[in-house]
């Protein structure tokens, strides 16, 4: 989709990080842009720090893990501005924990809005697009985790390679009807993604604690130091809007990774090799 500037986006995870990020950089282009997160507090600052757009950035409430809730959400933009010509399923959350000691509910949590988040968003505005007829582009918010197991056995890996292969096929199936798709896959970005925890719903119960002397804990932290030390959202978000523009289905961020991603395809070409029959 070349031109931006006059259309619409709509963005989950939009309170924050690169979700708030990309809100920014649609604005920027002259886009009308809904912001939609489960966070009321951190919405309501994110739209008002972005007064000086006007009225053509609004907050919308929505937990992406209910379909229902992000259906009243889609209604909410199409009232506000009409036709939504961009979405972002960007909503994300993250809980780690060892191999022995990931509850069940950490899993739902994090497969239910990192996945089905994501397949609610599909499901919720691709009718809506190609009913306008007048173009779109999805852009699904994965992850480095999504190709390449760097955190182990995890919940957060299990999704992000989920939405990559889902992305993959869809894009594939819209491509005919000039529906373009993109998967974000960064690797460490600096957001508030290490603090997921502010945004359980209570469905899940509490987070669990992690024994402060457990290998868990010190993978959590070290992830939290390389947040910090992590890229700027605005340049994933300027790396997004090249890639709607360019209609490329791949999005990375973080040259860095290529290494551990040409040893994984290393490792199955190599399998593949021994196949005899
Ligand atoms: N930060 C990183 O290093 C990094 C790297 C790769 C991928 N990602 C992905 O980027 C996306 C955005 O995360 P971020 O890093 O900006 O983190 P963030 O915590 O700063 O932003 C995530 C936003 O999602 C919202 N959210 C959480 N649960 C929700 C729900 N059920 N419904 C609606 N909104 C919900 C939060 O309120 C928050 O505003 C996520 O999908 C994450 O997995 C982040």
């Amino acid at each position: 989709m070349r031109e931006l500037a006059g259309k619409t986006a709509f963005v989950t995870g939009g309170a924050s990080g690169i979700g708030f990020a990309l809100g920014r950089a649609f604005a920027e282009a002259g886009m009308k842009v809904m912001l939609a997160d489960i966070e009321p507090d951190a919405l309501a600052a994110a739209v008002e720090s972005l007064q000086s757009f006007g009225s053509g950035v609004r907050g919308v409430s929505c937990d992406v893990a209910d379909p229902a809730s992000l259906e009243r959400a889609a209604n909410a933009s199409y009232e506000a501005f009409g036709n939504v010509h961009v979405v972002c399923n960007n909503a994300g959350v993250a809980a780690g924990g060892g191999i022995d000691n990931i509850s069940i509910e950490n899993w739902r949590w994090v497969l239910d809005v990192n996945l089905m988040g994501v397949l609610h968003g599909v499901r919720t505005f691709l009718p809506h697009i190609r009913a306008h007829g007048e173009g779109g582009h999805i852009v699904n918010t994965a992850s480095m985790a999504g190709m390449q197991t760097g955190l182990g056995f995890s919940p957060y890996g299990a999704s992000k390679f989920a939405v990559v292969g889902m992305s993959e096929g869809l894009a594939a199936q819209v491509r005919p009807l000039g529906i373009g798709v993109s998967v974000l896959c960064p690797s460490f970005v600096r957001t508030r993604i290490g603090e997921s925890g502010r945004n359980r719903q209570q469905c899940y119960g509490p987070m669990p604690s992690l024994d402060p002397n457990s290998p868990a804990a010190a993978v959590v932290a070290e992830i939290a130091s390389r947040l910090q030390a992590g890229l700027e959202p605005a340049a994933v978000a300027a790396r997004v809007l090249d890639a709607i523009r360019n209609d490329e289905l791949y999005v990375f961020t973080h040259p860095n990774m290529r290494e551990e991603v040409d040893e994984r395809f290393a490792a199955i070409q190599a399998a593949m090799d021994k196949v005899v029959c």
